[in-house]
């Protein structure tokens, strides 16, 4: 983890406002010594701030007293936390049998190439993440994606830019 020029962790700022701080320093006093303390703690930092910050993990390290190496560590190797912010749109894609049989990889792949990221990755812009899932439990409509709380059902490949462009400019096909 890069330790180069970091503020003193948790003294605020607008996207952090040190009340943020406050309630995870509640969190970090409730858990600390109990048993997965660094795995709760996270957890709720995450619910606090939409994800892990380079300042927030600095911040759990140094009040459960363990190496801010650790809590990167277990930043990166669970896909439940993420350490970049949240993408405006989340995109859901779902992978499990009766999306993959109708064309779910292939709309994975087609999402991946049109957003120019990896699955779990997000755009530059901070526009799109991709998430595959396992099955949304709308399988009668396969292939199903799903942006926010939208759900798209019998996609085809042909159509993935024109429900892109519903989200951004940057999509929208010309004539
Ligand atoms: S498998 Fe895709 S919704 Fe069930």
């Amino acid at each position: 983890m890069d330790t180069g020029t970091v503020r003193k962790p948790g003294t605020g700022n607008e996207e952090f406002p040190a009340e943020k701080f406050q309630i995870l320093d509640e969190r970090i006093k409730e858990y600390k010594g109990k048993t997965g303390a660094t795995i709760r703690v996270m957890s709720k930092a995450q619910e606090i701030f939409g994800y892990l910050p380079r300042e927030v993990m600095f911040r759990i390290a140094d009040g459960l007293g363990i190496p801010p190496v650790k809590v990167y560590g277990i930043a990166t190797f669970y896909s439940y936390f993420s350490t970049m912010p949240p993408a405006r749109h989340k995109i859901i894609s779902c992978q499990g049998t009766a999306c993959y049989v109708s064309g779910g990889r292939q709309m994975l792949e087609k999402l991946e190439r049109i957003l120019g990221i990896r699955r779990g990755e997000t755009t530059p812009d901070r526009e799109f993440s991709i998430h595959p899932v396992r099955c949304i439990g709308t399988c009668a409509l396969a292939p199903v994606i799903k942006i926010d709380s939208e759900i798209y059902s019998r996609v085809s490949i042909g159509k993935i830019k024109k429900i892109l462009a519903r989200y951004s400019k940057k999509y929208e096909e010309k004539n």
